[in-house]
């Protein structure tokens, strides 16, 4: 009788044991410090002043020079949302050509186009990174980190002003029943969802794609906690949208899109995209592309030769709004 009731004890104690473990595991990415200076923070009208910098980051690991996509993506950046700095961060030692110098070429008086030399991280949590895309999705987290500001894929396109969004602790583009989408991130330095976010990082799956940039942030903490982000289901245009994008009816509402994610790497995307190509394509794609050429001020002219130029020798220091320290190649 003695006995059974001391087994009895120690089972429930056991299970205490275990289900306040899985409690804490389950809570272990959000906890949302009371007193962060968003505690509380209202994610659907956000806050009447401007507190993300309007400055733009683009990260560039592995290549030294500008694809025709990823040309119009920083001109689209450039011409809609004229930030204040549009930065390349770069671990190319030389970076240039065609479409680069076609950049240089224009003249936007209000904007720094910045390029910032960057070593491409190689371990996350002490272990390595599988891939250069890895390496871009946690160097994203880190830029947004230091600086704050608007992140966005060289494969994403902006199509209307995201000031809007500048009003946020976070914003994100995250469709019903899908994972939050990381091309398009606009966030003030400080957003809970950011350390969160890195942090999961501890659980690594260097063979998934996916898993650390979307899955896991979105089942592990924004499912929990939604108040983190102000959620975008559409208009972020991070869901797949290759039919609209390169199918031939007409899709006239693209405009009312604030990004576009291009998917450009892909079929249905025609696989040879340049200047030349788009005069004449009559998906909706061709219409946004000639809309950011020709339509948008200042036109594009697109000369014969490109040029390289040395970055690495730059020590570039980034944040620096107002602020002159370190060097940096300014246009
Ligand atoms: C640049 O900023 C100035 C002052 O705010 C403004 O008057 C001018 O129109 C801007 N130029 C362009 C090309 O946006
Ligand atoms: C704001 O957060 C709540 C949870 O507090 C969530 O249900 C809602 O979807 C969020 N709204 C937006 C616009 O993100
Ligand atoms: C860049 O400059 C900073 C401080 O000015 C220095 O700590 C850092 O080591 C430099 N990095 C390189 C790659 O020279």
């Amino acid at each position: 009788m003695r006995r059974s009731y001391i087994w009895c004890l120690a089972g429930f104690v056991i299970v205490c044991i275990i289900w306040l473990h899985l409690l804490l595991e389950n809570l272990k990415f959000v906890i949302p410090p009371t007193k962060h200076k968003f505690f509380n923070f209202d994610n659907v009208t956000g806050v009447e002043e401007i507190i993300v910098p309007n400055v733009i980051h683009f990260i560039l690991f592995g290549q030294n020079s500008l694809d025709f996509v990823s040309f119009l993506s920083i001109l689209s950046a450039l011409k809609v949302q004229q930030p204040e700095i549009v930065y390349i961060h770069s671990d190319a030692e030389k970076f240039g050509g065609h479409y680069w110098t076609v950049l240089q070429t224009l003249s936007f008086p209000n904007t720094s186009l910045v390029l910032s030399y960057r070593p491409r991280p190689t371990h996350v949590f002490g272990q390595p990174l599988s891939s250069v895309y890895h390496a871009s999705d946690v160097a994203r987290i880190q830029v947004l980190m230091e600086c704050g500001g608007i992140y966005i894929d060289a494969d994403t396109l902006i199509l209307r002003s995201l000031n809007r969004f500048r009003h946020f602790e976070m914003a994100v583009g995250w469709p019903q029943g899908e994972y939050m989408g990381t091309q398009i991130l606009v966030a003030h330095k400080e957003a809970r969802f950011l350390p969160l976010w890195l942090n999961s990082y501890r659980h690594y799956h260097p063979r998934d794609w996916y898993y650390n940039a979307g899955q896991q942030p979105t089942e592990q903490i924004l499912d929990k906690a939604p108040y983190l982000v102000h959620r975008v289901p559409g208009l972020f245009g991070v869901h797949n949208l290759a039919a609209r994008l390169y199918g031939l009816n007409p899709w006239p509402q693209w405009h009312r899109m604030f990004t576009v994610h291009l998917l450009s790497r892909h079929a249905p995307a025609p696989q040879k995209l340049d200047e030349k190509f788009v005069i004449h394509y009559r998906a909706p794609f061709g219409d946004m592309a000639r809309w950011l050429l020709y339509k948008l001020e200042p036109k594009v002219p697109f000369p014969q030769a490109g040029h390289y130029i040395y970055s690495k020798s730059m020590n570039t220091s980034i944040c620096s709004i107002g602020g002159s320290s370190g060097t940096a190649i300014i246009y």
